[in-house]
């Protein structure tokens, strides 16, 4: 399996990680993450290169981690910098194991499994919602995906599911045909990034807004679902309603940021932040919504999602299998596109370099 290789990929949130060490597995490779004694977060290999103990179930000691086994010590680069089995207790250059370059941003762990020396924080895309505190606050959630992480993200960039799977959506007040027929969509291809736009226009408000944000429901309005997507699996959605005769930004907005991180080929990390314009700090509505999620992406996306696997099999790549096409798959299909084209690329310039590295060596 293969998987684009320099990319930031969230590995945790930030409060996941505080003075016990996190184990994760994320792109097949078992990892810890830790802090250090400032406070800045490590991720380091999950296994002791002495007896293979993993690292996650030991302790941080002045700043490093100390494995639960014989007590070797890493910092956050993967260096042994204690031994307490010799006379001097330094470190041990042979037991330094890998560590993977970080970047803390956005509450997000994010980890670059490439060349380190490509690790740029400013690829990372930006989620500007999550710049404005004081306009939006937000509640956030990790969901463990039963299946390959492009089948989630083909699920977030083709939402005409949300009419079938999703009734809550719109409470039952319309068919799935008078929510598609009302639904504009339009995908931008961009340089390097997809933004799928999709904007239902003359029905009521989501019920949701009517409940919890106080949108009138027998006001025809325009809802916003417009998805941009960033390789591999980056995604800002742009929900929002406001009333057909009003400007865009009168109305109720919940800008989200869904990211799908692989875990294993067939399983996935699933993390979404979810922004609200409206009622912020109260956590009656932070409950409300979380478990509108939980409902939408964790009872009802995800078993789909596991189902379709299933019937897949051992097949991660979709296209292996022939599937038909919709007009809807457009953005999904562009998707996976852009990013096989980048997978390509990257092994095409990983081969060129270890052929020019042979011929050096022959020389
Ligand atoms: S297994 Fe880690 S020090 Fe022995
Ligand atoms: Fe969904």
């Amino acid at each position: 399996m293969t998987f684009l290789q320099n990319a930031w990929y969230a590995a945790a949130y930030s409060d996941e990680v505080g003075e016990s060490p996190l184990a994760r597995t994320v792109l097949d490779s078992n990892l810890v993450l830790f802090r250090d004694d400032q406070g800045e977060a490590g991720v380091i290999l999950d296994r002791c290169p002495h007896r293979f103990s993993p690292l996650s179930a030991g302790k941080i000691v002045g700043g490093a981690l100390e494995c639960p086994y014989h007590g070797l010590r890493f910092d956050r680069q993967g260096q042994c910098i204690y031994n307490p089995h010799s006379k001097t207790k330094a470190g041990l250059r042979a037991a330094d194991i890998r560590a993977w370059p970080v970047l803390e941003r956005y509450g997000i762990i994010w980890i670059w499994p490439g060349d380190a020396d490509k690790a740029d924080p400013g690829s990372l895309p930006r989620v500007e919602f999550l710049e404005q505190p004081e306009q939006f606050c937000v509640v956030k959630g990790l969901l463990h995906v039963r299946g390959h992480y492009e089948l989630a993200v083909d699920n977030l960039l083709d939402l005409s599911h949300a009419a079938f799977i999703h009734p809550q959506f719109s409470g039952g007040r319309y068919t799935a045909e008078e929510l598609l027929a009302a639904t504009k969509q339009k995908l931008e291809r961009c340089d390097g990034y997809l933004v799928n736009h999709r904007v239902r226009s003359g029905l009521a408000p989501p019920p949701a807004n009517c409940d919890l944000f106080g949108m009138d429901p027998d006001k025809p309005c325009h809802t916003d679902s417009t998805m941009t997507w960033y390789p591999p699996a980056f995604l800002l959605l742009a929900t929002g309603s406001w009333e057909m005769d009003q400007p865009r930004e009168s109305g109720v907005h919940i800008p989200q940021l869904h990211v799908i991180t692989p875990e294993t080929q067939f399983t996935s990390h699933y993390f979404f932040v979810n922004g609200r314009n409206r009622r912020h700090g109260e956590k009656a509505v932070d409950d409300a919504l979380l478990a509108f999620f939980d409902l939408a992406f964790g009872q009802q996306d995800e078993p789909m999602i596991e189902l379709v696997q299933r019937n897949m099999g051992s097949v991660s790549d979709i296209f292996e299998l022939g599937p038909i096409l919709l007009a809807t798959d457009a953005a999904p299909v562009s998707a996976r596109r852009m990013l096989a084209e980048l997978i390509a690329k990257e092994q095409a310039d990983a081969k060129g370099d270890a052929e020019a590295v042979t011929i050096e060596a022959q020389t």
